[in-house]
């Protein structure tokens, strides 16, 4: 595996892998990797002949009262699960890489970007679109993957590709859990026991949602009641709602296309994020024209 700081080496390593003929699959992050980051990785490795994992803790994305400060970092550690997840080029630039002094041109997203999380981290998504696209010019690969933790980001990268016609799949894979059910994520590391616990009531508030819905519930307020029941446990519920599982807008009462029951909640000063998609699973395969 290469390690790489800069884009100038970054285009050169891969030119020659893509001049080789190979499938180059990219996998963007802010490190602190977990196992949902490998799954993507593995993912990766399944589908392309060359791997690359992107380390940046994006600034742009993150609002002024945010953790971009605390959040979490460990490069070797990241480097070396990188190394054994069998990835080829590491890409982790500093800040100044990315954004040079003079920067000011941003990708701004549509509609898909104002809805759950867009509407409580104003600007989010803007930053996680740019520095998406930045990446994408810089990697240029045929493939991304996306974790599905991050519904709306997956929904956001994949407008994004499409309405600019950037010529790259983007491949959804589920989100991978702890054994109790908690989604895997960086910011985990924030609770405490107590916390981690009280956690809980997220992924099982979906999990009971979601076997409604296979037991053939199909009311739309019902499903988030019984999800909405397990919530009290957590500090504050800042969203939950059952949404289109491709347009992001309020799912219809009775539930007849694919739908995403999406939860934003706080334990303690720690917010989580956590999904399941009731149906099928919407368009995992997108690419662009
Ligand atoms: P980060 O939070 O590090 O996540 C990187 C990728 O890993 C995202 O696609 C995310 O959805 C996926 N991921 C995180 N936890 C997961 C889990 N438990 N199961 C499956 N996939 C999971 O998301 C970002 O970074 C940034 O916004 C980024 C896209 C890198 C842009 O800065």
């Amino acid at each position: 595996m290469k390690t790489i700081t800069t884009v100038a080496e970054l285009r050169g390593a891969v030119a020659r892998k893509r001049l080789g003929g190979k499938r180059i699959g990219f996998v963007p992050t802010m490190g602190y990797l977990h196992n949902g980051h490998l799954a993507l990785v593995e993912a990766s490795r399944a589908e392309c002949d060359v791997t690359v994992v992107s380390i940046f803790v994006n600034p742009t994305q993150f609002g002024p009262n945010e953790d971009l400060s605390v959040y979490p970092r460990d490069f070797p550690r990241d480097e070396k699960l990188c190394r054994d997840a069998g990835v080829e080029v590491l890409f982790a630039p500093d800040a100044k890489e990315v954004y040079p002094t003079q920067f000011q041109t941003f990708v701004e997203p549509g509609e898909l970007a104002n809805p759950l999380c867009g509407a409580f981290r104003p600007g989010h998504f803007r930053g996680v679109a740019t520095v998406v696209s930045k990446l994408f010019n810089m990697v240029q690969p045929d493939v991304a993957f996306f974790g599905q933790k991050d519904y709306q980001q997956c929904a956001v990268a994949r407008r994004m590709v499409a309405d600019l016609n950037l010529p790259i799949e983007i491949v959804m894979v589920p989100t991978v859990r702890e054994p109790d059910g908690l989604a895997m994520s960086s910011r985990n590391r924030y609770l405490n026991e107590e916390q981690r616990r009280r956690a809980l009531a997220i992924s099982r508030g979906l999990f009971a949602a979601e076997a409604e819905f296979r037991s053939g519930e199909r009311d739309a307020e019902k499903l988030r009641a019984i999800a909405r029941r397990h919530l009290e446990a957590v500090d504050l519920l800042q969203y939950l709602e059952l949404v289109d599982g491709d347009t992001l807008k309020p799912a219809e009462s009775s539930l007849g296309r694919p739908a995403a029951l999406c939860v934003a909640a706080y334990v303690g000063s720690t917010r989580l994020i956590d999904n399941v998609i009731l149906g099928p699973a919407p368009r995992q395969h997108a690419r662009a024209g």
